[in-house]
């Protein structure tokens, strides 16, 4: 079966610059690690300001989210923080992968003008516990895999909105439901900025842009395109007048059965607003999952339009 006219759209790499000079003549990025130095800095910056939080350890699907930023920005402000609230107990925290001067290198290249680095401290100092918490849709997929994990990513978030007070944020499509939930958030609470999606970055042979990506070894590298199959193939049945989610959502878990070093978490075809699960498919629809390979555990999605 040929999957090739129906697969999800790829950004492809050469799009995206890569290996710059980390000499920028013209310009200097400021490096601040205090919430007092990032305030006193916003006001001198000129507007709009376009925001990039990250984790760091930045990729070509970081890169995509800086370089549409600065695009539309008069200034842009880049994040690195490893947020401790959004790890599970299970997940190491400590092991998360960090490259600072990488990243520096990098954010210099892409002629970012801000990077804000705090500590742990300085953002969880002793005694913290206040926490930002968004209901139902952080409560299925991801949610109810990762319990706690989107409470750390709101908080943080929130957190870090306050301080940098961005015109504009942007966020991957890669990570759909926290692109939900942090749209969610924002209207709800009435945060004056606006969020942007930006599309997935994937591998030619279609697997999406990650920092989990580097966990795979040789032998699972090639399994790790199942979640772009299955993917596909939802949008091939799809296409061809499927409408009933059940089944569609046993054809994909089907296919990611044959691959050995694969294990399902779970496939959902849902509205990408509330992430309920269809029945019967409604345009427009997510159709995402969570698959182990190996001991790496990889997310992926689509929207049927
Ligand atoms: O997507 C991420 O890297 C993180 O969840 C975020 C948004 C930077 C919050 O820590």
């Amino acid at each position: 079966m040929s999957t090739k006219q129906t697969c999800p759209e790829r950004k492809p790499l050469s799009t995206i610059s890569q290996n710059k000079s980390h000499q920028t003549h013209s310009h200097q990025m400021k490096v601040i690690e205090t919430i007092s130095e990032m305030r006193s800095m916003r006001r001198q910056l000129a507007t709009p300001v376009g925001f990039v939080p990250t984790m760091g350890y930045l990729h070509e699907g970081h890169l995509a989210l800086i370089q549409r930023a600065r695009a539309e920005n008069a200034s842009l402000v880049v994040s690195i923080f490893v947020n401790p609230a959004q790890f599970d107990p299970q997940e190491d925290f400590s092991s998360y992968p960090r490259n600072p001067q990488r990243d520096l290198a990098m954010l210099a290249a892409e002629q970012n003008d801000v990077v804000f680095m705090p500590s742990v401290m300085e953002i969880y100092p002793s005694g913290f516990n206040s926490w930002v918490e968004v209901g139902q849709v952080t409560e299925r997929l991801e949610g109810a895999s990762r319990p706690g994990h989107f409470r750390g990513v709101t908080t943080i978030v929130a957190k870090l909105f306050d301080i940098v007070q961005p015109t504009r944020a942007y966020f991957g499509q890669k990570d759909a439901q926290q692109t939900i939930v942090v749209k969610k958030m924002v209207a709800d609470l009435a945060m004056d900025l606006e969020i942007v999606t930006v599309p997935t970055v994937r591998k030619p042979d279609g697997l999406a842009v990650s920092s989990r990506n580097a966990y795979l070894n040789l032998e699972e590298r090639p399994a790790a395109t199942v979640l772009y199959r299955a993917l596909c193939l939802a949008r091939q049945l799809w296409l061809q007048g499927e409408k009933d989610a059940g089944n569609i959502r046993r054809q994909m878990t089907a296919l990611i059965q044959k691959e050995s070093r694969a294990t399902t978490d779970y496939v959902s075809m849902a509205d990408p607003e509330t992430l309920e699960e269809f029945d019967t498919v409604k345009p427009p629809a997510l159709a995402s999952l969570a698959v182990q390979i190996g001991k790496v555990r990889l997310i992926d999605n689509v929207v049927l339009e």
